[in-house]
C-alpha cells in the first residue's frame, strides 16, 4: 500500500506573520489528517522558520528548487547538502515554473535530480505537458521524455526513492483541473512506464497530481487508484483549504 502525500508548493509566496499564522493552524488540526503525510515548500529564506516551527511534529518541510553544482562560485544558487543543514526531507525538481520560465532543461532536470538524492533528500520530480502539447497528441511523449532524462542519468531503480508529480502544466494556476479520467490516464503512463523497466519500484512509487487542486475537487482525484496525493499550490496558501485537500487523501 502506498502512503498518501500532500505537498505544498508556496512558489514565491509568503513573509513571517503569514507562515506562523499558516503553519500554526496547519499545526493545530494535523490531528484530523488521517490517511495523508504532509509536506510544505516555502522559499528558500523561510526554511529555517519553518523548521523551528515543524520540527518534532509529522509535517515536513523541503525546498523549491536547487543547484545542481556542488558548494563552490555560483552565485544565488543554494547546494542540496545546505537543505539538508535546514532539516529538509524533500526538494521540488522540474516544476514547469523552472523548466519555462528559466530553461532548465530535462538534463538539467536530471543532474538536479541526482545531486537531491546524494544528499539524500527526496526529490518530487515534476513532469507535465503544455496545452499545445497536449493538443498536438503529444503529452505522452513529453512525460516519457522528461522521466527517460532521470532513469538515463540515475536508472530507474533511483526512482524508489523519489515522488513523482504529473502537472499538466495548462493546469497550473489556470483553476483549470484535469478531470480525475485525465489525470488517472497520465498516471497508469508513468506507472506502467516504470513498470515495464522495474514492476517493484512502479508499485510502490508515489505519484502526485498537481495543478488547480482545491478542497472542492480533492476528493474525486484522491479516489483514482493511480493517484497517491497531491502536489498544491495556490491552495497550500491557505490552511482550511489545505487541510481540507488533506483529509480528502485516502
Ligand atoms: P496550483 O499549482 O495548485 O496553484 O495550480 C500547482 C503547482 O504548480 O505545483
Amino acid at each position: 500500500m502506498r502512503q498518501s502525500l500532500v505537498v505544498g508548493n508556496w512558489k514565491m509566496n509568503g513573509s513571517i506573520q503569514s507562515n506562523q499564522s499558516l503553519l500554526d493552524s496547519l499545526k493545530q488540526n494535523i490531528g484530523s489528517i488521517q490517511h495523508a503525510e504532509m509536506a510544505v515548500c516555502p522559499p528558500f529564506v523561510y526554511l529555517q522558520q519553518a523548521r523551528q516551527l515543524l520540527e518534532n511534529t509529522v509535517i515536513g518541510w523541503g525546498a523549491q528548487n536547487i543547484s545542481h553544482q556542488n558548494p563552490g562560485a555560483f552565485t544565488g544558487e543554494l547546494a542540496a547538502t545546505m537543505l539538508v543543514d535546514f532539516g529538509c526531507k524533500y526538494v521540488i525538481v522540474g516544476h514547469s515554473e523552472r523548466r519555462n520560465l528559466y530553461g532548465e532543461s530535462d538534463e538539467r532536470v536530471a543532474e538536479k535530480f541526482a545531486k537531491a538524492q546524494s544528499a539524500r533528500l527526496i526529490p518530487i520530480l515534476c513532469v507535465g505537458e503544455l496545452l499545445e502539447e497536449r493538443e498536438a497528441g503529444e503529452m505522452e511523449n513529453v512525460v516519457k521524455r522528461q522521466l527517460d532524462a532521470v532513469i538515463n542519468l540515475q536508472g530507474v531503480a533511483s526512482l524508489a526513492k523519489s515522488v513523482i508529480a504529473y502537472e499538466p502544466v495548462w493546469a497550473i494556476g489556470t483553476g483549470k483541473t484535469a478531470t480525475p479520467q485525465q489525470a488517472q490516464e497520465v498516471h497508469a503512463f508513468i506507472r506502467g512506464r516504470i513498470a515495464e523497466q522495474d514492476a517493484g519500484v512502479a508499485e510502490n512509487l508515489q505519484i502526485l497530481y498537481g495543478g488547480s487542486v482545491k478542497g472542492s475537487n480533492a476528493a474525486e482525484l484522491f479516489t483514482m487508484p493511480d493517484i497517491d496525493g497531491g502536489l498544491i499550490g495556490g491552495a497550500s496558501l491557505k490552511a482550511d483549504e489545505f487541510l481540507t485537500i488533506c483529509q480528502a487523501a485516502r
